[in-house]
């Protein structure tokens, strides 16, 4: 009998992903996806990156929780799964502090899924047995030597036209501020030709864009078909021989890790989009250092410009914290120059958020006024400069890629190179047409098709 699976995914695009591996490795199993909240299991794949996060998975959890109750009062039971990053940092916590959830995952092994499943069924065939046994959630979250990516399903029934592909996880980095490093665990790259054996069943499958992931994707230092280690220019190289790929793209990066060989391969390979995504955090030298980032503006802008050299027209997305333990006002101005300097056509700006056991979160912290106000202000001025990026496209003839439908009946969604969303309503989803662009908005662009390429 087909069970059903609800699977709730936050976070970044590495949740988006294993949320994915996930669905498919239940539907092997016999478990179908369903939008309905009620479900034989409930998953929620976390993000622990921002106190709102973690409060977020509380409030859901109470809601599931409901609905769990009257699911039992009709004589069904409902599995509630938390995994992801909030899972590994906050492990049996949960199950105390709500003592409904029935497992909880990291994210390096929820391949284990399968066998912790039929361990909470043996733990709850127990105790209707009668033998008064409490209810003991099923825990895994260590940290296992064995590379998750080797146990994952490597076929999926569909593909998007736009699909990740995950080459790389963990962090190294450690800066200040952030949680990753302990949730994700430390760096690990997977092998070339596991990675391009994974593109070529989604191209298969009909996916014509790829964007490969990590939390460090450009400290990519995985091993070829002959053991030498290689790095990201040369897995690109790789992927943009494969027949059928139409686009190539790959996030996050650390400024670090922007090899000069990387930066020519934005010159060589017509299907690596440009538009990257550099995370830069702050314009001031001193906040860097002291959110142990390893690079200063200087060297951001130094990047920004040979980028910029090897393939003129590329465009660049960034993060930014502000309200950072000692962060004055002239340090956060030092931002807003560095946006001026930087024009970036996509931002993410967040009010710095203390997490606790990093670093950060025991220094002097900046009144919540203060964060809020300061982030009112640069988001101001990232909007200015996203919407004047989209009307800079007034005029041009871009290929949009369409991926999938839109809300409304016959509406089709489309990318431009620079990931700008631009709504059609004709032509094949996979298909890259030519779009005259008539006007620019903040978050869309408005345009006319010229003919199908
Ligand atoms: N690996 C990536 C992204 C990490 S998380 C990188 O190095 O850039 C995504 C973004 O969340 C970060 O770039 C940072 O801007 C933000 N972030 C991380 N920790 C945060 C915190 N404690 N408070 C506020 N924002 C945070
Ligand atoms: Fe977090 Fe820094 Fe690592 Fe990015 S590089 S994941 S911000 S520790
Ligand atoms: Fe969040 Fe974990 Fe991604 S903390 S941003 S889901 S790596």
């Amino acid at each position: 009998m087909s069970k059903t699976l609800h699977i709730k995914t936050f976070g970044c695009q590495m949740n988006v992903y294993d949320s994915k591996k996930i669905e498919d490795m239940l539907g092997a199993l016999g478990y179908t996806s369903t939008p309905e909240l009620t479900a034989d299991v409930v998953l929620l794949n976390t993000c622990h990156i921002r106190e709102k996060a973690e409060d977020k998975l509380f409030s859901d959890l109470g809601r599931f929780h409901l609905l769990k109750k009257e699911r039992q009062n009709n004589g069904q039971d409902m599995v509630i799964v938390v995994a992801g990053c909030s899972a590994q940092a906050l492990g049996a916590h949960i199950l105390k502090r709500a003592p409904y959830v029935d497992m909880v995952v990291g994210p390096q092994t929820y391949y284990h899924l399968p066998q912790m499943l039929a361990m909470l069924q043996r733990r709850k065939d127990e105790q209707v047995e009668g033998e008064n046994k409490p209810f003991k959630g099923v825990l895994e979250t260590g940290f296992p030597k064995i590379s998750k990516f080797d146990q994952l399903p490597q076929t999926s029934l569909t593909g998007p036209v736009s699909a990740f592909l995950s080459i790389q996880e963990g962090c190294d980095k450690f800066c200040t501020y952030c949680v990753v490093p302990y949730t994700r665990g430390a760096e690990y790259s997977r092998d070339v030709e596991s990675i391009i054996q994974e593109a070529r069943i989604l191209l298969e499958k009909g996916v014509k864009e790829i964007t490969l992931l990590g939390q460090n994707v450009n400290a990519y230092h995985g091993k070829n078909a002959n053991g030498h280690v290689v790095g990201l220019s040369f897995l690109l190289q790789r992927l943009a021989e494969l027949p059928d790929l139409k686009r190539l793209r790959y996030t996050t990066s650390h400024p670090r890790d922007m090899t000069d060989d990387l930066i020519q391969a934005h010159g060589q390979i017509d299907i690596l989009m440009p538009f990257l995504h550099l995370p830069v955090q702050s314009g001031s030298d001193k906040i860097l250092a002291h959110m142990n980032r390893q690079h200063t503006t200087e060297f951001y802008l130094e990047k920004i410009n040979a980028l910029k050299n090897a393939r003129p027209e590329i465009a660049f997305s960034s993060d930014f914290i502000v309200g950072y333990p000692g962060e004055t006002q002239e340090d956060f101005q030092k931002t807003c120059d560095l946006v001026e300097k930087v024009q970036f056509a996509q931002a993410y700006s967040f009010m710095y958020s203390p997490r606790p056991g990093t670093p950060a979160a025991i220094q002097d912290q900046i009144p919540g006024e203060v964060k809020a106000e300061r982030l009112q202000i640069l988001q101001a001025l990232l909007r200015q400069h996203q919407l004047a990026f989209n009307r800079s496209m007034e005029g041009k003839v871009l290929p949009i890629l369409l991926e999938k439908k839109g809300q409304r009946p016959g509406q089709i969604l489309g990318r431009s190179p620079f990931m700008q969303s631009v709504y059609l309503s004709q032509g094949a989803l996979g298909q890259e047409i030519n779009v005259q662009i008539t006007s620019g908005f903040l978050n869309s662009l408005k345009g006319e098709v010229v003919d199908h390429v």
